[in-house]
């Protein structure tokens, strides 16, 4: 059974919810679905034997939070360039957290993204649960 990694940086709780429901659509579509926070990661080689990769970050002062900073390294690391990838955030006006985590997972990592990065002010506002969901379908279906 193919498998995804969902990893958050999150200060308030609103991206981890957005993981939760991107783990949610992966295993509606039959994937195994693992979350954990950016601060769990502390090796490179735990980021090994995923087939899909979600990376999501709130965004401050304009930018990513530092624990996506570190994670992104530990990524490079692991050189995961050709797998499934996502990118997602809260945000409040602009959003750069997520914009740039994407960028770096398309552009450093040259992951496979599955789509654009999915940016929403709350997971529960706006559809913010069905299209996080979808978002982890849509990478379940090209991991
Ligand atoms: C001090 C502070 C700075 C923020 N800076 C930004 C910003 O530069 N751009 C933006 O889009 N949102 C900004 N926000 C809004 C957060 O991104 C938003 O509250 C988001 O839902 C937090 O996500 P989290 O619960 O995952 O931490 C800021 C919030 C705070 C409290």
């Amino acid at each position: 059974m193919a498998k995804g990694l969902i990893v958050y940086a999150s200060r308030t709780g609103q991206t981890k919810k957005i993981a939760e429901l991107i783990a949610e659509g992966m295993r509606l579509s039959g994937m195994e679905a693992e979350v954990k926070s950016a601060t769990d990661i502390k090796k490179a080689e735990d980021l090994l034997g995923y087939d899909a990769y979600a990376f999501g970050s709130a965004t401050y002062h304009g930018e990513m939070m530092e624990s996506m900073k570190q994670l992104l390294f530990l990524a490079e690391k692991a050189d995961l360039s050709g797998k499934c990838g996502g990118a997602f955030g809260a945000f409040g006006w602009s959003g750069e957290g997520s914009e740039r985590t994407y960028n770096t997972m398309k552009h450093v990592l040259n992951m496979n993204m599955a789509g654009d990065c999915l940016r929403l002010k709350s997971a529960a506002l706006d559809g913010g649960i069905p299209m996080s969901q979808g978002y982890g379908k849509t990478m379940a279906s090209k991991a």
